[in-house]
């Protein structure tokens, strides 16, 4: 099990599929709608097992220089609850942090809020209405970055 940032055309096809098929198809939406602007300015992580089966898939972009946000956090439908998201975000959190976040923000699907709120995020208002149907709440965590402020 490793986690790594997507490099290649392949990669990134695997990436966005599975975005797709976590967080797009259960809701009838079409192939694109996984996607958004800031994707080609974010940074993406994938999580493969020992034979490059890719598991997971998270993105990180930066709001303000200190203010990181996490998007699109989804592990393969029979995968979940194994562990796996607990190691994708740690990932994504360090990654933040290197890279000078002083918290991270994040809308949690309201199915999802169990899963952040056991690592340390809090509810901090309510969030949009995916779909006219998956509510969201807002949720800060606020990182202790030996990197902030250098
Ligand atoms: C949410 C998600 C990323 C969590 O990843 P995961 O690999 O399933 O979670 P983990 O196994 O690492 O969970 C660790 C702990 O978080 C909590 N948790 C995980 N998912 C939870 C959920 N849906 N509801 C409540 N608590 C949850 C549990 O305490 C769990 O430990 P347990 O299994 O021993 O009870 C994953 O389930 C997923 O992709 N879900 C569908 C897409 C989604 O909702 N993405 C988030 C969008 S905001």
């Amino acid at each position: 099990m490793q986690v790594l940032a997507p490099t290649t055309a392949e990669d990134f096809r695997q990436y966005y599929e599975l975005r797709w098929k976590v967080l797009r198809a259960p809701w009838d939406q079409p192939r694109g709608s996984e996607r958004d602007a800031l994707d080609d300015t974010s940074s993406h992580l994938m999580l493969v097992d020992a034979g490059r089966t890719l598991l997971g898939v998270g993105r990180l972009h930066f709001n303000t220089i200190r203010e990181a946000q996490i998007r699109y956090m989804a592990i393969d439908i029979p995968c979940q609850r194994k562990g796996l998201g607990s190691i994708l975000l740690s990932a994504l959190e360090n990654r933040a942090c290197e890279l000078g976040a002083a918290m991270i923000v994040l809308d949690a699907r309201e199915s999802a809020l169990g899963f952040y709120h056991k690592h340390g995020y809090l509810a901090c208002g309510s969030g949009h209405v995916l779909f006219n149907r998956i509510a969201h709440l807002q949720m800060l965590k606020a990182l202790d970055n030996p990197a902030q402020g250098k």
